[in-house]
């Protein structure tokens, strides 16, 4: 039943996109037959793709999820780019279907593919827009502008691009890392996609007998405001800004960050934790797991902040693989994806 409704559905993408041929079985040629057995045989696969998608990526499978969502009401076109509307599409279908333990992170993953079957076959109600605003806005130069998407997992936060000041995400969890103090903040807490990714990264330095600590995670728009304008009253806006986020700007509000260090350096959050033992195992593996050293050494210039060997992102294995390899800031990958 679910396959016969996708099937269908997906019927007049596969012809619109060329995919596959939906012909009928009237191929008498042996050729023509293996053809036709294999056409129907991939568009059996073509149903919806395995693959992992975000960001950037283009192609058939981009299509097929495309074609899907314009299915359920999505105003996108089958352009074969996982641009910013698709990512919207998928950010939106998935906090609409938050209750199902789903992750919210904009890309579309083996958890994504079955909700969107379960949907299907459920015929669960999606109201597209309901959860979160279609983009409309064009980035204008030397502006900063608000982000649309502050669920997209490779949102782009910075001097340019700031969070929406009521934007509170609504996963926040408290990982179950160590930290050096005992009270139950708000800083402790990270969005479920991150905090289990965090979770990870630390069993892995754990079985390093690492001593890796958590420090700050999870920053409110009025918590970050607090912080920044005491940090003008010591240094002056222009250096205070050099290390501390104006409010909006911080990474720590969008729940995909968390800053760590360890007791050799007091917990402090210093630069010479890039020499502990842990500050180089964050360095050498926080990829494996999906974070980036955010503010890296000898990009100042770019991020617009200072070194900070601890402040670690969440922006998925693939996107972190990436940036890492090519020592390149975030900055730099969001600008390339959109050149792709
Ligand atoms: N320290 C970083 C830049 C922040 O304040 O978010
Ligand atoms: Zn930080």
């Amino acid at each position: 039943m679910l396959h016969k409704y996708i099937s269908t559905t997906l019927c007049v993408c596969v012809i619109a996109t060329s995919l596959v041929a939906c012909s009928q079985e009237t191929d008498t040629k042996q050729s023509a037959a293996t053809s036709q057995q294999q056409s129907n045989e991939a568009q059996e696969e073509v149903i919806l793709p395995d693959q992992h998608l975000q960001k950037g990526d283009r192609g058939k499978d981009v299509e097929i999820v495309q074609q899907h969502f314009i299915n359920l009401g999505y105003p996108l076109s089958v352009n074969g780019m996982y641009d910013e509307l698709t990512t919207w599409a998928i950010t939106d279908f998935q906090l609409q279907l938050k209750d199902d333990d789903i992750e919210v992170t904009g890309m579309y993953d083996q958890q994504t593919k079955e909700a969107l079957n379960h949907q299907s076959s459920q015929n669960v109600k999606i109201d597209p827009g309901q959860a979160i605003k279609q983009p409309t806005q064009k980035q204008q130069k030397n502006e900063t502008t608000t982000i649309d998407n502050p669920y997209d997992v490779l949102a782009l936060i910075n001097k340019q691009h700031a969070l929406p000041a009521d934007y509170i995400p609504e996963d926040l969890v408290t990982p179950d890392v160590r930290f050096p103090f005992t009270e139950d903040l708000p800083k402790k807490q990270m969005r479920k996609v991150a905090a289990k990714a965090l979770e990870d990264l630390f069993q892995a330095a754990d079985d390093e007998s690492l001593d890796l600590f958590a420090q700050s995670g999870y920053r409110s728009y009025e918590r970050q405001e607090a912080i920044f304008t005491a940090n003008i009253e010591k240094n002056g806006e222009k250096a205070a800004n050099k290390y501390s986020a104006r409010p909006g700007e911080s990474e720590h509000q969008s729940g995909l960050t968390m800053d760590v260090t360890s007791p050799s350096v007091d917990y402090d959050l210093v630069i010479a934790f890039e020499d502990t033992p842990e500050g180089k195992w964050i360095k050498k593996h926080a990829s494996d797991y999906g974070f980036i050293i955010r503010y890296p050494k000898g990009k100042e210039d770019i991020t617009e902040y200072q070194y900070e060997p601890w402040h670690l992102r969440y922006v998925g294995k693939k996107a972190a693989k990436e940036i890492t390899e090519a020592n390149i800031t975030l900055e730099e990958y969001i600008g390339n994806l959109q050149h792709k």
